[in-house]
């Protein structure tokens, strides 16, 4: 038996479930209700991550408390994820007296080891409310294309990334007034002191090999020192030995997977938490996460466990972003779907089903297409899997009072469906369930073939063929208990009807190996409906209803790849613009800029330091000795890093889908651009 503890990512308490966050929580409890199954034992825990500026000003608007918002959050989240049977051993709070205690150890023990340090730092700093501000709370004029409204770090109209300082009528999102510098002195965790034993960690361990690739990356970039620490007003803890500094969210946010895993270990005898989280700990411990938090979860995190003497995660796993019919949930489309909005218009299991078939343990997006969803369920769940059921169950309490054949007609056909369970096993163990699903449709389609062959209802209309009716009807039930085995991480629910309906114990991985014989079954009820079309359009609809209810200052800063459409101009204007073919003799990583890279161009007569927005999509190496084209007439622009004085062209909506404009060949760098 293997002792597994797994999480998924805490939520945030200020903001409700959404279809989104479910890809990850139903990945995670489909893997732990697997391994029960399986006979390991399997723990899952979670937490609300309840610390920040956002959730005290949240709290303030309200005129209430943050301890209230965060009550409030947390009954709504666990009855979603009930809702959805996601079920956690513990759902605790990253406010609670256990997670202060370990902040503070690991605080502690990082300190006297020597990884903690602290040095004077300058912020945007709001003198009405007297706080400094997180680039999310100033917002004003895009530097680059003056669009109002832009929050501090990116403009949500032209997509350009800048800093705080950098935007034209900047205001304090909080009070409206216009933010001054202001310096302060903070705390930093020395990162650069765990590179080694990171760099080893990650070779050794079995993390995911797109991870292990991010990681090479940013440890080849170098670490540099976290800034662990917020000045007051804040809601979080205390730093112990600084009055009026606080740890980041993201310093007690990891560790309130050990306080929630503490929490449950007071309640539960078979529970040891140092024999758990010690250094030499036997037990396996997996993070389950999206693509977004890959730095705070396999580089902040092991080094801070590594630092205070606990053991590291054995793997973390990370699943890519929910999208709706091929675009990023939207809340004009509809299709920001909360938990709740869902469940009021739709069977969880649904939902369940169609992500596991998504689902191939890597990090790839997943999208949910919802005609692809409404034709994938009703043709697998109610069409093939239910289907065997209800062709079979009729017959059984009609004809044979509800009680199967004493004897296995099929037996080589019931040992096919037996013996494909350890590949089907494999396949969730590393949390490929597409494959599992396909695997699992595969045998159904069987079942129903050889239902299909046999025809029990054309040999219920003939004379003395009782006892085949009677194998063939018992022999489809006892392939739909497989199969039902097969699905129960995915299905619980209505796995619990079958295993009602079959009169049968619990369904695990192992009390199927021998067939159900001269067995009394219970009556047979709908165990699933189809999913219609009005119930989708409903949801939609509620969801954009949902929006209309919300105050636009809770929104957040989200980006978004609509470019403006610009005005016709006239050729004057566009004879202005020095365009020039520039050759990119030096591109490097800028230090703390997590999208930028910074050119160094030649344009004939001289070189260019031109910081490009280009990260995501290029790696340093593949663009150096590329020719491009850049705007070298651009007045120059301040940024954080260093002075940019120009820019170079690309296409396309962001992210890994952005082309530098190359020319042909035999262009020299300097040559203009007509
Ligand atoms: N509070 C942090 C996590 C702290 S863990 C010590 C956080 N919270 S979150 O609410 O924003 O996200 C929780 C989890 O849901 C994250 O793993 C995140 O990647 C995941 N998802 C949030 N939106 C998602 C999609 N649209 N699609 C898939 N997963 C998404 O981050
Ligand atoms: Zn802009």
């Amino acid at each position: 038996m293997r002792n597994i503890l797994i999480t998924s990512a805490l939520p945030y308490a200020n903001g409700s479930i959404h279809i989104g966050h479910l890809v990850e929580y139903i990945q995670t409890d489909i893997w732990a209700r697997f391994q029960n199954m399986r006979g390991n034992k399997c723990i899952y825990v979670c937490a609300d991550d309840t610390h920040g500026t956002p959730i005290m000003l949240r709290a303030q608007k309200e005129n209430i408390t943050p301890e209230q918002v965060i009550e409030r959050y947390s009954i709504e989240h666990q009855k979603d994820f009930a809702d959805f049977s996601v079920c956690f051993d513990n759902f605790y709070s990253t406010n609670s007296d256990e997670n202060r205690e370990l902040a503070n150890t690991i605080y502690n023990r990082l300190k006297s080891a020597g990884h903690i340090t602290q040095r004077v730092i300058k912020q945007a700093y709001d003198p009405e409310e007297k706080m400094f501000l997180p680039d999310r709370f100033i917002k004003g004029e895009c530097p680059r294309c003056g669009a109002a409204d832009q929050y501090g770090d990116n403009c949500e109209v032209c997509g350009a990334t800048y800093s705080p300082t950098e935007l034209k009528n900047a205001v304090s999102a909080v009070s409206g007034a216009t933010p001054i510098e202001k310096e302060s002195e903070h705390i930093f965790c020395k990162l650069q002191d765990f590179e080694e034993m990171l760099k080893t960690w990650v070779r050794s361990e079995h993390l995911q090999s797109e991870v292990v690739n991010k990681l090479d990356e940013w440890l080849k970039v170098g670490l540099q020192d976290w800034d662990i620490s917020r000045d007051a007003p804040f809601f979080g803890f205390e730093i112990p030995d600084a009055p009026g500094k606080y740890f980041y969210v993201w310093w007690d946010a990891p560790i309130g997977y050990m306080a929630s895993f503490s929490n449950l270990c007071d309640r539960r005898d078979d529970l040891d938490f140092d024999a758990f989280w010690g250094q030499d700990s036997q037990y396996e411990l997996y993070h389950f996460i999206g693509k977004d938090i890959v730095y705070h979860h396999a580089l902040f995190w092991p080094a801070m466990l590594h630092g205070a003497n606990f053991r590291k995660p054995t793997a973390i796993f990370v699943h890519g972003f929910l999208t709706v019919d091929g675009q990023k949930m939207s809340k004009s489309r509809g299709t920001f779907i909360t938990a709740r909005t869902y469940l009021n218009n739709l069977d969880p299991e649904y939902l369940r089903y169609y992500y596991a078939g998504k689902l191939a343990g890597n990090f790839q997006d997943i999208d949910l297409n919802l005609d692809d969803f409404l034709l994938r369920v009703n043709s697998d769940l109610v069409g093939k899997v239910v289907n065997i059921a209800s062709r079979c169950a009729g017959f059984i309490k009609k004809r044979f009072d509800n009680k199967l054949a004493a004897t296995c007609s099929e037996p080589q056909l019931y040992q096919d469906f037996v013996d494909a369970g350890e590949t089907i096993a494999q396949h969730y163990e590393s949390r490929d369930y597409g494959k599992a699903m396909r695997d699992i449709m595969a045998l159904a389609d069987r079942a129903n073939q050889y239902i299909d062959e046999k025809k029990p209802w054309v040999l219920a209309k003939q004379d003395g063929m009782d006892q085949q009716v009677h194998d063939v009807c018992s022999t489809g039930l006892n392939l739909f208990r497989v199969l039902l085995t097969y699905l129960k991480p995915v299905l619980p629910v209505m796995a619990e009807k079958v295993e009602t309906f079959l009169n049968i114990e619990p369904l695990d991985w192992k009390n199927y190996q021998a067939p159900l014989l001269d067995h009394s079954i219970n009556k047979f009820k709908p165990l699933m409906t189809r999913i219609e079309q009005e119930n989708i359009d409903k949801m939609l609809e509620q969801s954009k209803q949902d929006l209309a209810g919300e105050k636009p200052a809770e929104k957040q800063a989200k980006k978004s790849n609509n470019d403006p459409i610009a005005a016709e101009i006239q050729f004057d204007d566009f004879a202005k613009i020095d365009l020039r073919i520039a050759k990119i003799i030096k591109a490097e990583h800028v230090e703390g800029a997590d999208k930028l890279l910074r050119l160094t161009l030649d344009i004939g007569d001289e070189t260019r330091n031109v910081f490009a927005g280009i990260k995501s999509a290029y790696k340093p190496e593949d663009l150096e000795g590329k020719l491009t084209v850049m705007v070298a007439n651009l007045a120059p622009r301040k940024m954080r890093f260093g002075i940019s004085e120009g820019m170079v062209l690309a296409a396309g909506p962001g992210g890994e889908d952005l082309f530098i404009l190359t020319p042909d060949e035999g262009a020299q760098p300097g040559m203009r651009v007509k």
